[in-house]
């Protein structure tokens, strides 16, 4: 089990909501980056099912979202044998560490939370207590590890920094405890916006599926996604497309997808019209998806392998995850069980 730890490869861990679908933008801005990184850090990545409670969910549309995120990401390619992939409420340790960084977080520092004043805004019927204190059921998730790296998009920066400043206030009052994470921005992140409302950012848990491009969405779906996509009231490709919201968008997608530098497939569609090019993109995104759905078919008919891997990477996550909170326990004044 140790033979991983034993590379010493710095720690990269990332976690996904299971709300919602798996989205282009979650590939593009978050998988893909995790798939080539693992080859570098040992890999730590994670179905969050206990921060998706934070907002009401259906018990068995939730089952089958973690089971089926978690074949997605080995669809994508992430490797069980170099990461370790795991469903968060498999390991308590989350629960444990969390209810203890709730005591060393403060209100004020919560109340700055801008995802906590947009959800409770959208979810106004159920403010709980657990969307408030969620950030420290994210650092749990994260300083459990030892974690050297996590990949953040802008919504999350600002739970990673609060999670540095609890390590750290941890750390002062104990002794050193916790690795202080830092935050790994990927290069040239390309932005994947919605197709609908073209000045959001794509959501998987968007209310309007329309505004998505679902990872496993059927060919027939795609193409007509693709087609209905806003676009604006030119009607060719000009170099300046590419800073307009909508075919900008569309044009950035198609450069992700081949791989291209996005100057480079403008100059190729230029003069063509948005339909023409709207089609190209359609074929490229089928072509590009139609591997990926058929080797997460592969999976999710197999799901004796599905949860070998599930389970395998819980052991692991348990295992080191148990080191540091027996660590956290011993420096608050915990009485150490006595045997059985
Ligand atoms: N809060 C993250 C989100 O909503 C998901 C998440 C939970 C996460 N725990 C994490 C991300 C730990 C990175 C590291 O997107």
């Amino acid at each position: 089990m140790n033979d991983l730890q034993k590379q010493n490869k710095p720690i990269l861990l990332s976690g996904i909501q299971p709300s919602g679908h798996l989205a282009l933008g979650n590939y593009v801005g978050a998988m893909r980056n995790w798939v080539q990184l693992q080859e570098n850090y040992l890999g730590i990545f994670m179905v969050v099912d206990m921060h998706a409670i934070t907002v009401r969910q259906k018990p068995a549309d939730l089952r089958n979202r973690c089971l089926s995120f978690a074949a997605q990401y080995l669809a994508a390619g992430i490797d069980p044998k170099e990461s370790i992939i795991f469903i968060q409420s498999h390991v308590p340790q989350h629960a444990q560490l969390a209810w203890v960084l709730n005591c060393y977080t403060y209100m004020g520092e919560l109340n700055r939370m801008t995802q906590f004043k947009d959800k409770s805004q959208r979810h106004a019927d159920n403010i709980n207590a657990g969307l408030y204190t969620y950030p420290a059921l994210m650092a749990a998730d994260i300083l459990l590890y030892q974690t050297d790296l996590v990949p953040v998009g802008a919504d999350q920066k600002q739970h990673l920094e609060l999670t540095r400043d609890i390590a750290a206030r941890f750390n002062s009052t104990f002794s050193p405890t916790f690795k202080i994470p830092e935050p790994f921005i990927p290069e040239a992140g390309a932005r994947i916006m919605s197709l609908q409302d073209v000045d959001k950012k794509m959501s998987k848990s968007d209310d309007n599926v329309n505004n998505y491009i679902a990872l496993l969405d059927p060919p027939a779906v795609l193409r007509k996604k693709i087609k209905r996509a806003v676009t604006d009231s030119a009607s060719e490709i000009t170099p300046e497309s590419l800073n307009r919201p909508g075919i900008g968008n569309l044009l950035t997608i198609y450069s992700v997808l081949n791989d291209m530098p996005p100057l480079d497939v403008v100059s190729s569609f230029e003069g063509q019209q948005y339909s023409g090019f709207k089609n190209e993109l359609a074929d490229a995104l089928v072509a590009f998806l139609e591997p990926f759905q058929q080797r997460y078919d592969t999976i999710m008919n197999d799901k004796g392998y599905l949860s070998g891997i599930l389970d395998e990477g819980a052991a692991r996550a348990r295992y080191m995850a148990s080191k540091t909170i027996s660590k956290v326990y011993r420096k608050l004044g915990f009485v150490p069980p006595g045997p059985a």
